[in-house]
């Protein structure tokens, strides 16, 4: 654990979590103007942990929204629906309906594992949640590890994918959770358009440390470029399997006011779900990155 004075009062501590990615940062109010060295360090924490769980934090979503335009530019949501009043950089994250029986967030979002916003050119660099309402049971998010899923990947899978790239698509899953959960707004023809599929390399360069890491998801990417679609699927398979081998997994159990900071450069992530009479409701930011290389 390292230590270094924040404020008069207070120590900013540093404490990794988990063996393969996670830590903890305590002794910082993000309510109070963010001292650059404090910050130098929080970033630094940030690619070596990969997730930072800020504790406790009393923050109003102004503040969740400065404090994430200190690493880059925000990202909106496609479903604009589900923005919180005010706020359009806030993408609400809640199983909870309205008075109307509407739902006032994206109930079924990261239910799927995969990296926010891949579907776009430029997908993004990292994503705050903050905890605004918790289940008593379940409602935890998963991470996963793709540095280390790249590092122990078998050779003939290496190979496989060396130099290839994959299509991201947003829409390919949309109907489907559509038919499930019919409150998921039909998408306009500018919505469509605004979410066009890419193709990424399925080895990425994090722009940052230089680490390779696997840029593949079970949510997100349909296809490898270049190779028939039963090659194709069985790949992807292959690499999805391998990516959440549980030795490359940190589970979030959430606590009151947790504010947690991943980065999409370097993980995957999965909501695990809750039971549906129990209210959860997360304010999510989402900072955009590079194209990836
Ligand atoms: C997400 O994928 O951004 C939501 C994750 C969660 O609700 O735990």
């Amino acid at each position: 654990m390292s230590t270094l004075a924040a404020s008069p009062t207070r120590t900013l501590q540093i404490r990794p979590l988990h063996a393969a990615l996670g830590a903890e940062v305590l002794g910082l109010d993000l309510s109070q103007p963010l001292a650059d060295d404090d910050f130098r360090r929080i970033h630094r924490a940030h690619l070596d942990h990969h997730v930072l769980v800020f504790r406790d934090q009393r923050i109003t979503p102004a503040q969740q929204i400065e404090f994430s335009r200190r690493f880059g530019p925000l990202q909106i949501h496609v479903l604009r629906q589900f923005q919180l009043p005010g706020h359009p950089e806030i993408l609400v994250v809640s199983n909870i309906k309205d008075d109307q029986g509407q739902p006032i967030g994206l109930g079924d979002a990261g239910h799927y594992w995969h990296s926010d916003l891949s579907y776009k050119e430029k997908p993004s660099l990292g994503s705050m949640l903050h905890a605004q309402e918790l289940p008593a049971e379940g409602g935890d998010t998963l991470f996963a590890n793709m540095h280390l899923a790249w590092d122990t990947l078998p050779a003939h899978l290496k190979q496989a994918v060396q130099g290839k790239r994959a299509k991201h698509s947003y829409l390919a899953k949309y109907e489907a959770l559509r038919a499930r959960n019919p409150w998921r707004p039909k998408l306009t023809e500018a919505q469509i358009a605004e979410v066009a599929p890419v193709l990424h390399p399925i080895v990425r360069t994090h722009p940052e440390t230089g680490r390779k890491a696997l840029f593949v998801s079970e949510h997100f990417t349909t296809r490898i470029e270049g190779l028939p679609d039963d090659e194709s699927q069985a790949l992807l398979g292959e690499l999805f399997a391998h990516s959440v081998k549980p030795e490359h997994l940190y589970r979030h159990v959430w606590q009151a006011h947790d504010m947690v900071f991943w980065d999409n450069r370097s993980l995957m992530h999965l909501a695990a779900g809750c039971p549906d009479h129990l209210r959860r409701r997360l304010n999510r930011t989402t900072i955009e990155g590079d194209v990836p290389f």
